[in-house]
């Protein structure tokens, strides 16, 4: 009995022993780490433009400047970032649908970015099941038919074979298929986007988005519309008043930036506005232990981890997937076909978008592994993701009905000021569109997709459910239904 409570007594303060011993650890090197960062921070503040390798610790956001600038360099001098001739075949306009009645959309995207003069190629991915057993009354040959001859060179139809999720009776059951965009390896940049959106104006084309940087893999606008007005205004105070950064856009886009040559890859890099780090990270200023419990799998340290854990996750900025700018690689495709869609099929509400943000891109993670691949190799560490204007190119219909979304809108760069702060807060919602916009992805609310309305219905601008609509925007929001509607009326 005695030597039993001994013995006990031996395995308890062993126990406890090595548990201080983690923890001990654990804190020493979230300690450490959280130093390494306020290091660089501070590196990357004082010599920003050049100090020799390219800025670890932040997610840049590129303003819509930067990109068009890029774009037009590239198409004067005819040459892509290794300095060969411009091969547009290299570049691809990427729709997917696994839905009939999403194939028109296609034929109005495609006969717009057409329309425009874009030499890139036009692919349609369509899951095969739409031709094996059609089971609507489109169609469906005839449709693809008639997208193969808005141009024989340029369009391309590919089948894929969809992904089911079994056991999963919603709508969303076989999203995981649009993963299957990553495999268009067979160009150096694609733009994938949702085919239920409009491209504003008369002739519009992405054409800037093929050239962003050679080294970015992954850029896309955030899903805006999940910020609270009082996030994004704090996001404004952090740059302003916690980071010291400058709030001036125009600062970040000044001439010798923008004229950065190629050999400048870390001056044009470093260069670009640092997304506001409470958007993704939570108040603690431990931002150590909170990168690091992002990436924890399942082990004594993360128990252990656990027990002092940031208690308010925040996890709010994501990337939407509606418009996406890739630079295809097989090896991540062979990773996300062989182990990030297997492990998501049996998973419960884990779609598409969850796999993009949780799996690929969590910004939490990225920052992690930016780090980590930088301490490893210094120089020649490279990032791989961008943040795209909203204003640009993640604009959702809905946000035109509702106010709320205004301020976020008025700015290229959320947290900075594209002029003098006076100038746009004066600046009309709907002018703002029209001069920035480029693409409008239809929300399912206040009103459905437009495709189910005749051209003739008059989409009213009732107040509703405490959307307090205002005029101008709200006659910008049913002229896209309606020039959406007359351009499928004029394809279909
Ligand atoms: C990926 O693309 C290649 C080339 O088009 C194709 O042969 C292959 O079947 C695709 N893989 C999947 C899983 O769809």
């Amino acid at each position: 009995m005695i030597l039993g409570r001994k013995k006990l007594r031996l395995t308890l303060v062993f126990i406890t022993a090595v548990v201080c011993v983690f923890t001990f650890v654990e804190v020493l090197s979230t300690f450490q780490l959280n130093k390494e960062i306020e290091h660089y921070k501070y590196i990357m503040k004082k010599k920003k433009n050049n100090p020799g390798f390219f800025d670890p610790i932040n997610i840049k956001q590129i303003p819509y400047a930067a990109i068009e600038n890029l774009h037009s360099k590239r198409v004067n001098e005819n040459k892509d970032s290794n300095g060969d001739v411009l091969d547009w075949n290299k570049f691809a306009y990427v729709n997917y649908v696994a839905d009939a009645e999403y194939l028109c959309n296609t034929n109005v995207m495609f006969k717009k970015l057409l329309d425009s003069g874009t030499k890139a190629k036009l692919v349609l991915l369509v899951t095969s099941d739409l031709l094996e057993e059609p089971n609507s009354d489109i169609d469906v040959e005839a449709k693809l038919q008639d997208l193969k001859e808005l141009s024989e060179n340029q369009v391309l139809i590919k089948q894929i074979e969809p992904i089911y999720k079994p056991k999963d009776g919603t709508e969303w059951k076989n999203s995981l298929s649009k993963l299957l965009v990553f495999n268009e390896t067979l160009y150096d940049r694609i733009v994938y986007m949702d085919n239920d959106a409009l491209l504003r104006g008369e002739t519009t084309n992405l054409d800037e988005l093929f050239f962003l940087p050679s080294y970015i893999d992954f850029a896309a606008p955030l899903t805006y519309w999940m910020f609270t007005s009082s996030k994004i205004a704090h996001a404004y105070h952090e740059v302003a008043n916690v980071e010291k950064w400058s709030t001036r856009l125009d600062k970040y886009i000044d001439e010798s930036f923008l004229s950065a040559k190629k050999e400048d890859a870390y001056q044009f890099y470093n260069g670009l506005p640092n997304l506001p780090p409470s958007l993704y990270l939570s108040e603690s200023k431990n931002i150590a232990s909170e990168i690091l419990e992002s990436t924890s799998t399942i082990s004594l340290s993360s128990t252990v981890k656990s027990l002092y854990a940031t208690k308010n996750k925040n996890d709010v900025a994501k990337f939407a997937s509606d418009l996406m700018v890739i630079k295809p690689s097989q090896e991540l495709f062979d990773t996300i076909y062989t182990d990030l869609i297997p492990r998501n099929l049996k998973r419960k509400e884990k779609y598409d978008m969850d796999v993009i943000n949780e799996e690929m891109y969590d910004l939490k993670k990225i920052i992690y592994y930016q780090f980590k691949l930088f301490k490893k190799l210094k120089k020649a560490f490279v990032p791989n993701v961008l943040v795209l204007p909203a204003r640009e190119y993640g604009l959702l219909s809905g946000s035109l009905r509702n106010p709320k979304h205004y301020d976020f809108l008025k700015h290229d760069c959320i947290g900075y000021y594209d002029g003098i702060e006076k100038d746009a807060k004066n600046e009309k919602i709907e002018d703002i569109v029209a001069k920035w916009n480029k693409y409008t992805h239809f929300s399912d609310y206040p009103m459905g997709k437009p495709w189910y309305y005749d051209k003739s219905d008059d989409f009213e601008c009732e107040i509703k459910d405490n959307l307090e609509d205002t005029e101008g925007a709200c006659k910008t929001w049913q002229h896209d239904f309606r020039a959406f509607i007359s351009e499928y009326e004029a394809v279909c």
